[in-house]
């Protein structure tokens, strides 16, 4: 069956001395057993951060990768780097990835598939832009993104992805979509993953919401049969806010 999953973006925030802080206070509110948790703090803190939940069960994530092995790419990082120092998660395809340094689907297939080759587990996110969703496209617009970047993939695979729908016009904006939009969204997800693959696979991948997820919002957005968990962003820098999500299921 598959898991229910808390996982949290930190994007470019906290320095060292704020990572500690964030990961010690992190450590120090309990957590239901059956959630898994995830932090992805920023590439120059991951070797500290795995460190630190070196005696939890907290996952830690990049939040990004190049899809190459090595060689001239200045100022990137390779899965091989990150799996260096124990970092074995990576999520891919950031709204903010792919508006602001113009990563597209296809640039997303290669880096799943070196992610994947390397052994490591991906959370791919995805979603419409608000006059994809007005103009009533969302639908096809997240077909489109899941088909290009990860349906050539074979079945076997699925159990290294972590699927995270988020509308781009919820993320950092203070609008959720409702939790009726997103079970609806999660429920065409799950039928796609059925149609192109099978039901058993699509049964075992876990599908997160993520969008402005609060604490005040997160119990009804899991309700969602079909949503399995979350992608926090803002409300992942405070320990205290974090955590009552994660205890939201
Ligand atoms: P938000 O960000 O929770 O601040 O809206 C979500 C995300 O970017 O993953």
């Amino acid at each position: 069956m598959r898991e229910k999953i808390v996982a949290g973006n930190w994007k470019m925030n906290c320095n060292e001395s704020e990572t500690i802080e964030l990961l010690n206070n992190l450590k120090s509110i309990e957590k239901p057993k059956a959630i898994r948790v995830i932090v992805a703090p920023a590439f120059t803190q991951l070797a500290k951060s795995k460190e630190l939940l070196n005696d939890t069960s907290l996952t830690v994530a990049a939040q990004n990768m190049n899809g190459a092995i090595s060689g001239a790419y200045t100022g990137e990082i390779s899965a091989d780097m990150l799996k260096g120092i124990g970092v074995t998660t990576v999520i891919l395809g950031h709204s903010e990835r792919r508006s602001l340094f113009q990563e597209t689907d296809e640039i997303l297939a290669e880096k799943v598939k070196a992610a994947l080759k390397a052994g490591m587990e991906v959370i791919f996110c995805f979603g419409e832009k608000l006059e994809q969703r007005k103009l009533n496209t969302h639908f096809e617009v997240v077909a489109r993104q899941l088909k290009v970047a990860l349906f050539d993939l074979p079945g076997s695979i699925w159990k290294n992805i972590i699927l995270a729908y988020e509308p781009v016009w919820a993320i950092g904006t203070g609008e959720t979509a409702s939790p009726e939009q997103a079970q609806e969204m999660h429920s065409y997800i799950r039928s796609l993953l059925v149609s192109n693959y099978d039901k058993a696979i699509a049964d075992d991948v876990a599908i997160l919401y993520g969008g402005s997820v609060k604490p005040n919002n997160a119990k009804e957005i899991f309700l969602g049969l079909d949503v399995d968990g979350g992608l926090i962003g803002g409300a992942s820098l405070k320990a205290n806010d974090f955590m009552a999500i994660v205890n939201a299921f």
